[in-house]
């Protein structure tokens, strides 16, 4: 099997590198040589691994019938997406960790691979090197699943870390993780949710097997984020992670959200730190599962986009109807006001007063004219109107299970 890596960044040049790394090895495991013929990338590829493979464009790529597989790395949805759409019109199978593509496009271009039965995989797209689609669509294809929900993004997971353990300076911790090849291009993806919103969407798709528009999913970061909120977390007994879910509600919705959220201490999802990432999923049969391990970089990504070549290969490059979904609307996504959540507040008002409307809340600090309290079981919606004006930084829900 030969194949293409179209862009050469991070995740493109880890994968090769790793295969080329352990070439003997995944040719032994797929009974024939896994070998990358061409790169795609405008940069100068002299002294690394794709020295001497530049293609001159897809029309070259996919006029070679020696090409079974576009690995497509580039990000986005612009080149990104023509590339994929032509590879798979010609019947090449495709692997990507682009999420963004996935999250917005992956419907569509699931419907193509479906027609012309190409793979089409993306296990690199969530959670980085860590496998969860696979297993979610495969080993637990017994359950009916009703909780996807975790740590969706290295980058954040990073800073939020580096700043509570070390103090650490947001600024000087995002240039950190930038080295590191963590963050996306823009990183405004990673700090603002958004890459962890396409996350969730592609966990939401997969598990009620219906496209989730990441346009119409809340999603918050942790730029405001403050060392107050940190502490009042602390004291009662928390620790604030940014987490996406995707959760089907008693009432049959799906609620799909990105949010800082608080995490109890003995809660594993309290001890991912670092670039982790983490995922916990519910079944009704299996109950609790989680997924752990890193969530971006070169090589651990690139384990993942490797891991999804073999099997495509393995699998004879057809289309997996376990791991798909359609586009039939958005009338199944809840909105995250109709429901009660409980949650940390800090506003500018005595504990009498909060509690006064919200009776139940349990007061954390009262100082300096302001208080901090978690509220239990509150419609999200009067909350959040009751705290505009009042509020000293946004709430932080308390995250379920
Ligand atoms: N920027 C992403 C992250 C890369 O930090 O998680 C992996 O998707």
């Amino acid at each position: 099997m030969k194949i293409a890596i179209a862009g050469y960044g991070v995740v493109g040049r880890g994968a090769h590198e790793l295969l080329l790394k352990n070439h003997a090895a995944i040719a032994a495991r797929l009974g024939e040589e896994l070998t990358v013929k061409y790169v795609l990338d405008p940069k100068d590829l002299t002294g690394t691994p794709g020295e001497g493979l530049k293609a001159a464009g897809i029309g070259e790529v996919l006029a070679d019938p020696e090409i079974g597989l576009l690995v497509e790395a580039i990000g986005g949805v612009g080149a990104a997406y023509d590339y994929v759409r032509a590879a798979l019109e010609s019947g090449r199978s495709v692997v990507t960790p682009n999420k963004q593509l996935i999250a917005e496009k992956g419907a569509e271009l699931l419907a193509l691979a479906k027609e012309k039965d190409a793979a089409l995989l993306f296990e690199p797209a969530v959670a980085g090197g860590t496998p969860v689609l696979w297993p979610i669509a495969h080993c637990l294809a017994a359950n009916e699943l009703d909780l996807a929900a975790g740590i969706l993004n290295g980058t954040t997971n990073y800073i939020l870390t580096k700043m509570v353990a070390e103090g650490a300076d947001f600024a000087a911790t995002l240039a950190d993780a930038q080295r590191l090849g963590y963050a996306e291009a823009d990183p405004t993806a990673d700090i603002e949710g958004i890459d962890a919103c396409r996350k969730a969407c592609i966990l939401a798709d997969l598990l009620f097997g219906r496209h989730t528009d990441p346009e119409k999913v809340f999603a918050q970061g942790i730029t405001k984020i403050t060392a107050g909120d940190v502490a009042a977390a602390d004291q009662a007994g928390f620790v604030v992670k940014l987490i996406g879910q995707a959760r089907k509600m008693p009432d049959g919705k799906v609620l799909c959200l990105v949010t800082p959220a608080l995490i109890g201490k003995g809660h594993p999802l309290a001890a991912v730190n670092d670039v982790f990432n983490a995922v916990m999923v519910h079944g009704n049969g299996v109950g609790e599962v989680m997924f752990y391990g890193r969530g971006a970089g070169d090589l651990p990504t690139g384990s993942a986009v490797l891991g999804d070549v073999i099997e495509a290969v393995r699998t004879g490059c057809r289309y997996d109807p376990m791991m798909s979904w359609t586009d039939c609307g958005s009338d199944h996504l809840a909105d995250r006001r109709d429901y009660a959540i409980d949650a940390l507040c800090r506003v500018k008002e005595p504990f009498a007063g909060l509690a006064a409307r919200f009776p139940g809340a349990a007061c954390i600090w009262e100082r300096d004219g302001e208080t901090a309290a978690l509220v239990h079981g509150v419609p999200e919606g009067e909350l959040e109107d009751y705290l505009a004006g009042r509020a000293v930084s946004p709430y932080i829900r308390v995250f379920a299970r």
